[in-house]
């Protein structure tokens, strides 16, 4: 197993390349199940995430060229129906191919996700929406065994929650549907809104594209004709790095990133401190010397991301003063605390609620990541730590970050990825 190793330097400069969003890319390969032709995608991340999306639709039967970062998946061979759990059990995003292989082929079975490190995370709403639509749903020996003989049927849907991979699946699953599909509070991620723009691009007239209500216009099972597109900007891993340039008070640009999606997140290192100069594609970091302290609530988009909590926690701790940090999207997402207190930061925990009494030096030492943004955050801690610091089971940041040892070692870190 890899694990990083940390030593602080004075600081860091320079340029980091932000690549193509993870959670944007998922549902945009899912969607290539609806396709009729051979599917270029550009701008993916070399992350674990889509390897194992990559390596379920093969397993299904599709062809996938996967290159540099450009990738060509073709669906057209795709036969069998079953995600296994062997996948889906690395990745819960593999619950993203129930929507569009149910209206392709009129059934699909998805090993249940089961919970996860950062809370319990049911696909309950998933399954709510596809019934609406005409699918019988089972749930047997541990599998969602979703049926839909005479195809799947437009109608209203109303999500009780808003939920991200739900809105896509529905949005996939609608788009092969008869009739239309009115989907009312949905997600409005930037990821989300991608998936639309593809496929509205390709036939499917979807309105109301960036707003909490969409019409799917469905193609009643005529497969569509995808054209190249490129991935947007992963926002979250921009918002890392842009965490590292504030934590070490560090002069950073980031390029190939796209500062509208990160409104919320910049606005918050403004009030620690940071100003930016911000140009069509790049984003340069001014931070302060005095990080100031902050009050964040994780909601939904266009508000703070829950997956920059971890993140603006580790910051926090350098704060001159106490921030809170409260996390409304997933109840148990505060398994770094526990790392970041090993290191010696002052936090206090009641319930989704943390409080950061910032300014201790942090001290390098072993500590372990535990899901995917909890080991940016111990990454970023260990930036500005004293000595030495460890980070171990970073199999969880190769899930989601692109090569970002060798990102942080470009512009100065001393971040070497070992052998335990
Ligand atoms: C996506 C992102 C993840 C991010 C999260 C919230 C991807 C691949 N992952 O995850 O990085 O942290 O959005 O921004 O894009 N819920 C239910 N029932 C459901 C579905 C969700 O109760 O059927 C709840 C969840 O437990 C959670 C909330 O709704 O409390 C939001 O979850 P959701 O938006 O679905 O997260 P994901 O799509 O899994």
């Amino acid at each position: 197993m890899d694990y990083l190793q940390i030593k602080r330097v004075d600081s860091l400069n320079g340029n980091i390349k932000i690549s193509g969003a993870k959670n944007a890319s998922l549902p945009l390969i899912a969607m290539t199940i609806l396709a009729k032709n051979s599917v270029h995608i550009k701008n993916l991340p070399h992350v674990a995430d889509i390897n194992t999306l990559l390596k379920l639709l093969s397993n299904l039967g599709a062809k996938c060229d996967f290159q540099e970062d450009r990738v060509v998946v073709d669906t057209s061979a795709l036969a069998q129906t079953k995600a296994t759990y062997d996948i889906v059990k690395t990745m819960r995003a593999s619950i993203l191919v129930l929507g569009p292989i149910l209206a392709r082929f009129g059934h699909c079975e998805v090993s249940l996700p089961g919970g996860c490190a950062i809370g319990q995370r049911p696909v309950d709403l998933h399954l709510k929406a596809l019934e609406q639509m005409g699918a019988k749903i089972n749930i047997e020996a541990g599998y969602i065994q979703a049926t839909a003989p005479d195809g799947l049927k437009g109608c209203h849907i109303n999500f009780d929650k808003i939920t991200v991979t739900g809105t896509a699946n529905i949005v996939m699953a609608a788009s092969l549907a008869s009739g239309n599909t009115t989907l009312t509070n949905v997600a409005r991620e930037p990821e989300v809104v991608q998936l639309c723009e593809i496929l509205n691009a390709s036939g499917v007239k979807i309105e109301g594209i960036g707003t909490s209500v969409l019409t799917v216009h469905g193609t009643n099972g005529k497969l569509i004709d995808i054209e190249e597109f490129s991935v947007i900007p992963d926002r979250i891993e921009a918002g890392t790095y842009l965490c590292a340039g504030a934590i070490s008070r560090s002069e950073l640009t980031l390029t190939h990133v796209d500062a509208s999606h990160l409104d919320a997140v910049l606005a918050k290192l403004e009030e620690m401190g940071s100003t930016f100069t911000i140009t069509k594609d790049t984003i340069t970091i001014h931070p302060s010397e005095v990080i100031k302290p902050v009050k964040i609530v994780t909601q939904e988009y266009p508000a703070f991301p829950t997956d920059m909590q971890a993140q603006f926690l580790a910051l926090a701790t350098q704060a001159n003063g106490t921030s809170i940090i409260e996390e409304r999207l997933f109840e148990n997402r505060f398994m770094h605390v526990s790392e970041l207190q090993r290191m010696g930061a002052n936090i206090s925990l009641n319930g989704s609620v943390a409080t950061i009494n910032g300014g201790t030096q942090l001290s390098g030492t072993d500590v372990m990541a535990t899901d995917l943004r909890a080991s940016s955050a111990l990454v970023l801690a260990g930036l500005v730590a004293n000595g030495t610091t460890d980070v171990h089971r970073i199999y969880h940041l190769d899930r989601g970050y692109d090569a970002l040892e060798k990102k942080l070692e470009a512009v100065g870190a001393n971040v070497k990825r070992l052998k335990e």
